[in-house]
């Protein structure tokens, strides 16, 4: 449809008819996290808006468990976000949705921060190149996607009311890039954040909302409000805000949740409370919005704009012309999409040669939650499985050797808004059940010719893991294990880094994230070595203390504040500063196999090009990256920055050509606008941002 007609279209809207249009509604079915009503007699549909990063979430509705995002950005292969992202769409689309309210893709920045497994990485270009990919997916299916959460929602401690503090210049090259390359991917809607920047709410942010997202970036969707993260009126129609969610009170908006559910939703609201929005902000833009126009406070054509830009978004998928996806729900490829995902996911961070393990192998499984799937954190990212492969199941089906199951520990109980919505959980977890078992673990590890012991942290959207510590008593579970069976394997199952105490008395340890649905089997293919072993690292692991937000000014904050005064030196970049060595760094990862690069070169235009060759008899699949360090310069720069990296197959004894392409961005700092400082700059080519043993010289 024209944009001429779609003018036509606004010009034949009542006001009131407009402001239902800019204000979200309950939605008849009980399907939609979010719904915007249509105007029946122009032939206006209404909108479905439904979450989120890691599957489809309706309540009650199963749909494909992926593994979490983080889990795809280990991959290190964008093409994995495509895939999945393109999966979801037609998932939604089989339950009538319209808009998906993914990828989230805010940089990890705290490395407890509760939604750490939502988003991709701590790197901007790495994030970037996820996020617009897996914008690409999901509108390859006629659904829009939804960018989240803009801009700095990089912990969720008072994640409502704390400001980020931080300068335009850690804004331009940290936090925003990864937003900015989803917009120029075509994203059709984006969500701003619950945080203020500076001082100003994101739903009320001018400078980041209209004139760098709108008009700089030429941004044509919709802006989209957190869920009652609109804070006023005035100030976030005049600031770029198009779209008011969820528009209604909690008991009428809930997600699908059954209504006596609801009467219960304060009591989330109170045990959340230093993560949860104000559940009064709702009904802003709806007769406010009609008064602040009467009164001239907003002008009546931002009104239009509004409206125009919610019908663009109608338009660009069809619907104004009656067009509506089918989908595909739970098909064989959804299914051995998630697992294959979960399997490149996976990465093994050390390994003394007892992986990959040999079918016949004796094992025992040992941990406190092998008998279910790890399928995500909390919050409005839980998926409900259509089906599930259980740690202990998943592994009992690959061996052909004795399997020996045991738990040794209390379970992890997951931490969920819904469940104390649901009255389920109180969402505490002190005073929790440690109960353990160690001697049964140990005897079941000694029994057995490779222990391996399954460990996992608990997160949510709305509370920040308390430390980087594994919950309970896990730790003293591996110590345990480790002491009975010098072939110890652990796998972590975390939302984002941990503290690893006692990985020099362990065997291999292995970094499985939020595998999903396909837990087992996905796990099983890695630790079995029927893929390589090729998931990389997008964080940094370290203890606790040594990241650059761990004092209080920077995290939680201080008086609403969090300072952002580390400014560019996030992740890898803080710690090549301070010149601590991680305990794992960025990019790092063992594969199964081995690699040498051959015929290095660089061209003027900066497009790096080598050999891959696999000297091993295994196939493998090799992450190469490739970093720019610059020159001397007038500024304080990172010593390294990642400028371009690629996935390769490499069948055992091979090569392959390859070619990466290093984005500007890493050669460029921000003052006023990009620079790019002319020089000698070194461009290092390797496995991790701590083992780079090939420099090539360009000169800009
Ligand atoms: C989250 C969003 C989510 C929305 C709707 C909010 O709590 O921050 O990511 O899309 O709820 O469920």
């Amino acid at each position: 449809m024209a944009g001429d007609t779609i003018d036509r279209l606004v010009d034949s809207l009542t006001r009131g008819e407009k402001l239902a249009l800019v204000r979200g509604a309950a939605d008849p079915t009980g399907t939609a996290t979010g719904y915007v009503p249509g105007v029946e007699r122009l032939g206006i549909p209404p909108l479905r808006l439904v979450d989120g990063p890691l599957g489809v979430r309706i309540p009650g509705r199963p749909a494909t468990a992926f593994p979490a995002p983080i889990a795809v950005a280990s991959t290190f292969d964008p093409a994995t976000a495509y895939r999945k992202g393109a999966a979801m769409a037609r998932e939604a689309a089989v339950r009538n949705q319209d808009i998906l309210l993914a990828p989230g893709l805010n940089l990890i920045r705290v490395p407890h921060c509760g939604r750490n497994f939502e988003y991709y990485a701590e790197d901007p270009i790495l994030t970037g190149s996820f996020a617009a990919s897996a914008v690409e997916g999901i509108q390859s299916e006629g659904i829009l996607a939804t960018p989240k959460h803009f801009v700095a929602n990089n912990q969720e401690t008072n994640r409502v009311t704390v400001s980020a503090a931080v300068s335009q210049r850690t804004l331009r090259e940290r936090y925003l890039p990864g937003f900015h390359d989803a917009v120029d991917a075509g994203a059709g809607a984006i969500m701003t954040a619950y945080n203020r920047v500076n001082g100003t709410h994101m739903s009320e942010h001018r400078e980041l909302v209209t004139d760098v997202l709108k008009e700089e970036w030429g941004f044509d969707g919709v802006v989209i409000s957190d869920w009652y993260g609109t804070e006023s009126t005035v100030a976030a129609a005049n600031a770029g805000l198009d779209l008011e969610m969820p528009g209604v009170e909690p008991d009428e908006q809930i997600g699908g949740a059954a209504e006596e559910e609801a009467a219960e939703q304060p009591t989330a609201f109170e045990a959340f409370a230093d993560g949860m929005p104000d559940p009064a902000n709702f009904g802003l833009f709806g007769e406010p919005l009609s008064a602040a126009i009467d009164s001239g406070a907003v002008p009546e054509s931002r009104l239009d704009e509004m409206v125009r830009r919610v019908l663009g978004a109608m338009d660009r998928l069809g619907r104004l012309d009656g067009d509506r996806p089918a989908g595909e729900l739970d098909t064989p490829e959804h299914r051995a999409l998630a697992e294959e995902l979960a399997a490149r996911g996976t990465v093994v961070l050390e390994n003394d040669g007892v992986l990959p393990l040999a079918p016949e192998t004796d094992i025992a499984v040992i941990g406190p939650n092998v008998h279910e799937a790890t399928l995500g954190g909390g919050g409005s990212s839980e998926t409900t499985p259509c089906v599930t492969t259980t740690t202990a199941a998943g592994l009992r089906d690959r061996a052909e050797g004795a399997v020996t199951v045991c738990r040794g520990h209390a379970e992890i109980e997951d931490i969920s808004f819904f469940d104390v919505l649901a009255g389920k959980s109180t969402g505490r977890t002190d005073g929790e059940e440690t109960e353990t078992d160690f001697d049964s673990a140990a005897d079941a590890a000694a029994r057995a010719e490779v222990a391996i012991v399954v460990v996992r942290d608990r997160a949510t959207e709305a509370k920040d893991r308390e430390s980087l510590a594994l919950p309970g008593e896990q730790d003293g579970l591996v110590e345990a294990v480790a002491a009975a069976n010098d072939r110890t394997v652990v796998v972590i199952q975390s939302s984002g880094p941990v503290e690893t105490p006692w990985r020099d008395s362990v065997a291999a340890v292995v970094e499985a994230w939020y595998p999903g649905q396909a837990d087992g089997a996905a796990l099983a293919a890695v630790l079995y070595g029927d893929i390589d072993a090729s998931g990389r690292l997008p964080v940094t692991f370290a203890p606790a203390t040594e990241y650059p937000a761990s004092d209080p000014g920077q995290y939680p904050g201080v008086d609403g504040r969090a300072t952002y005064s580390e400014g560019v030196f996030v992740g890898y970049h803080h710690f090549d500063a301070s010149g601590t060595d991680p305990t794992y760094p960025f990019g790092h990862g063992c594969s199964y196999a081995a690699f040498a690069y051959r015929d290095l070169t660089v061209t003027g235009d900066a497009i790096v090009e080598l050999t891959v060759e696999n000297t091993s008899d295994r196939d493998g699949c090799e992450v190469v990256q490739a970093y720019v360090c610059p020159p001397g310069s007038d500024i304080e720069r990172p010593e390294r920055e990642l400028g371009g990296f690629a996935a390769v197959d490499v069948a055992a004894g091979t090569s392959e050509r390859l070619r990466i392409d290093l984005d500007d961005r890493a050669f460029s700092y921000y003052d006023d606008g990009w620079v790019l400082e002319s020089g000698e700059y070194t461009i290092e080519v390797g496995q991790s941002a701590r083992d780079c043993p090939h420099a090539l010289s360009l000169t800009r």
